[in-house]
């Protein structure tokens, strides 16, 4: 018997304002961890799913909070995530913001040839460094192949201190499938999963997190 945990589940892209009209972001739908957390309620768990911009509508039967940046993601998930059980932070978080935001349209010439950058929080290590108790998953997108991927996904599991991250390639971006999927831990053990509909990773990604949670307790 597994116990009734509290996830909290991060979705979507985030969006770094440049200016009134223009930001930086990616390309990102939030399907993966809208049906992580649907799965999740569907299994009888309680869920808070922190929500990037997206187009796709928020789960009707999911307490949701939407942010726009990293930097409010960072904020919503460090207020829930002392009192969650689980995170999976399937969030394609923006690496880097605009060093300054105008509030205005900037007109094209006042663009500059380069954009000054800032390195945003990594959530996922940030979080990885407060977990006590916490299953933590994470993802690890990368064009790199086979060994080399893993190899990459176990660092980030290391670095991030995750008990999992699902390694997956940029064709998961958009569709109903991921594409490429390996279970990678931080001791470099990896589970090949392949290609599997978002439906079946959500199922699988919960069956886990109920089964690592329950031997914490
Ligand atoms: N992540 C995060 N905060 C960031 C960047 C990434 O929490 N500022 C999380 C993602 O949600 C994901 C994991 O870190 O669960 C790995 O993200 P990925 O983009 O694959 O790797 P990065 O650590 O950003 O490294 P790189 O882009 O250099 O491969």
């Amino acid at each position: 018997m597994t116990r009734k945990l509290h996830f909290l589940v991060s979705a979507g892209p985030t969006h770094e304002p440049i200016d009134a009209v223009r930001y930086i972001g990616n390309r990102s739908s939030g399907q993966l961890g809208i049906l992580i957390a649907q799965a999740a309620q569907s299994a009888g768990h309680s869920v808070t799913l922190v929500l990037g911009p997206t187009h796709l509508e928020a789960p009707a039967n999911v307490t949701t909070l939407r942010v726009e940046t990293a930097a409010e993601m960072l904020a919503a998930l460090s207020t829930h995530f002392d009192a969650c059980d689980a995170l999976v932070m399937a969030a394609a978080v923006a690496d880097v913001r605009p060093a300054l935001c105008a509030d205005r349209k900037l007109k094209k010439d006042e663009l500059g040839a380069t954009l000054a950058l800032e390195k945003n929080t990594d959530i996922l290590a940030h979080l990885g460094r407060m977990r006590r108790h916490q299953v933590v998953v994470g993802f690890a997108l990368e064009t790199l192949h086979s060994a080399d991927a893993i190899a990459e996904a176990a660092r980030k599991a290391n670095a991030k201190r995750c008990d999992l991250v699902v390694l997956n390639s940029p064709r998961s971006l958009g569709g109903e499938l991921a594409d490429s999927v390996s279970f990678v831990r931080a001791d470099g053990s990896a589970e090949f999963v392949g290609v599997i509909s978002k439906q079946d990773l959500a199922a699988r990604l919960i069956q886990f997190c109920a089964l690592a949670g329950s031997k914490k307790t």
